[in-house]
C-alpha cells in the first residue's frame, strides 16, 4: 500500500487490508510505504489513527518508511493510492514483470478510470478515504483470489 507520505492514506490501507485478511483467514502479508522520505519513522497522522480506531482498527504500531525497489520484488501486488504515486513507483524499476505488479487501488472499483484516492492531508475527508479504500480492498480480494 503506497501513498506520498505514508502517514495518511497507505497506513489506513494497510490497517484495513490486515483486518480484512484476519477476518477472512487469508494470511496476507501487508505493509505500506511512501514515495517520499518526508515522514520516515513517524506515526500515522492522528486523523488516520482516529478514523481507523472508530472502525475498530488500531494502526498505532505503524511507522512511516520510504518505498524501495526491493519492495517490488518482495510483494506480489503494489497498490498505489494516486496516479502520481503510481508513476513514481513504476519509475523505480526497468523490469516489465515488476511494473505489472503495480496497480492503482481504485481501478478495482472503477476499472480503467485511473481514479485517485484524494489526499486528505490538507483538506481532510478521512472517513471518505477510509470507505473508498475499504471498498476497493474487498473488491481486490475477490478479483485477485
Ligand atoms: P499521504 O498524505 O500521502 O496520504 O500520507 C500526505 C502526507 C504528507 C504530505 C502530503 C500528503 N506532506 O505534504 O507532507
Amino acid at each position: 500500500m503506497v501513498c506520498l507520505g505514508n502517514i495518511c492514506r497507505s497506513p489506513l490501507a494497510q490497517g484495513i487490508a490486515e483486518d480484512y485478511s484476519k477476518r477472512n483467514g487469508l494470511g496476507w502479508e501487508v505493509d505500506s510505504a511512501g514515495t517520499s522520505s518526508w515522514h520516515i519513522d513517524e506515526l500515522p497522522d492522528r486523523r488516520s489513527i482516529e478514523t481507523a480506531r472508530k472502525r475498530g482498527i488500531d494502526i498505532t504500531d505503524q511507522r512511516a518508511r520510504q518505498i524501495k525497489s526491493r519492495d517490488l520484488e518482495n510483494f506480489d501486488l503494489i497498490l498505489a493510492m494516486d496516479s502520481s504515486n503510481y508513476q513514481d513507483i513504476i519509475s523505480l524499476t526497468e523490469n516489465e514483470h515488476l511494473k505489472l505488479k503495480v496497480k492503482l487501488i481504485l481501478n478495482y472499483l472503477d476499472p480503467g478510470r485511473n481514479a485517485s484516492v484524494p489526499d486528505p492531508y490538507f483538506d481532510g475527508g478521512f472517513d471518505h478515504v477510509f470507505n473508498l479504500i475499504e471498498s476497493a480492498i474487498a473488491r481486490m480480494a475477490e478479483i485477485e483470489k
